[in-house]
């Protein structure tokens, strides 16, 4: 079980933002990550459309032994966590929408939340906000056409900024200071989106704390790696050109190797 691989899904490419997190903090465990990407977007799924793709990607996961899924999308994770937790017996781990620690840091009590309308209408966002975000006033955002933009390999072309200018525009209006990327294709905008908000109003990535909650579990379950030699394998279930390219854009070195499942 110990040397068994974790497995990562997402609806595409944009769970590699936490796939890199993982690697980083726990460079001893192999892992198996699948983009969903035929199916992609998610987030304008119904709740019950997700549930079932979530379900055929743990399927596929499980069948190549993982000991533990790190559900790498936060439309997933809201609509179908529970669901996968009850119905399986392996860990799982999902996405928060990090909305605890804007509502923590936030001077001007007002934080932003960028994510997809799947994310919004699930009911972990929901609960996530009763539970820390009464005291602030959240500004939602739907991102529109920005998980396309990843998937097609632009996160920083040109086309990409007068796209999250509109993205962004309401949300430095109301003179938000935190903005949650809620949605793990965004992060990839990272450098875009610094260029386009006050030095003032802080990103939020939950990516590194996925990573160390991933930590956490292993331990805890007594099912870390105990061996080191890393092995990292991806599955698309479309075109896997764009996931190349943006492994080589964040310098994987490593050797890895890609299956097309169609
Ligand atoms: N990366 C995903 C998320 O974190 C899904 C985006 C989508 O497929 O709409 O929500």
């Amino acid at each position: 079980m110990r040397n068994n691989p974790i497995g990562i899904f997402d609806s595409g490419i944009g769970g590699l933002s936490v796939w890199q997190e993982v690697k980083k903090l726990l460079p001893a465990e192999n892992i198996i990550y699948i983009a969903d990407s035929i199916n992609c977007p998610y987030g304008t799924k119904s709740q019950e459309e997700i549930i079932a793709l979530s379900i055929k990607n743990t399927e596929f996961l499980l069948a190549h032994q993982c000991k533990l899924i790190v559900v790498a999308c936060n439309t997933a994770t809201s609509a179908a966590i529970d669901i996968l937790r009850a119905k399986y017996s392996i860990p799982f781990i999902g996405m928060e929408p990090a909305i605890k620690p804007a509502a923590l840091n936030t001077n001007t009590g007002k934080i932003g939340v960028l994510a997809t309308k799947g994310t919004f209408e699930g009911q972990l966002f929901k609960e996530t906000s009763k539970k820390f975000a009464t005291n602030v006033n959240t500004v939602i955002q739907i991102g529109e056409g920005l998980v396309e933009l990843v998937e097609q390999g632009k996160a920083n072309s040109k086309e990409a900024i007068p796209i999250l200018k509109e993205n962004l525009d309401a949300m430095l209006n109301a003179g938000v200071d935190q903005i949650v990327l809620g949605c793990t294709h965004y992060p990839f905008f990272t450098r875009l989106i610094k260029d386009l908000i006050p030095k003032s109003i802080k990103i939020i990535d939950p990516a590194p704390a996925i990573a160390q909650r991933t930590k956490s579990v292993l331990a805890e379950k007594k099912i870390a790696n105990d061996l080191n030699k890393a092995s990292y394998s991806f599955y698309n279930t479309g075109n896997s050109l764009p996931m190349q390219s943006i492994l080589k854009e964040i310098n994987c070195t490593e050797k890895v190797i890609f299956t097309t499942l169609i």
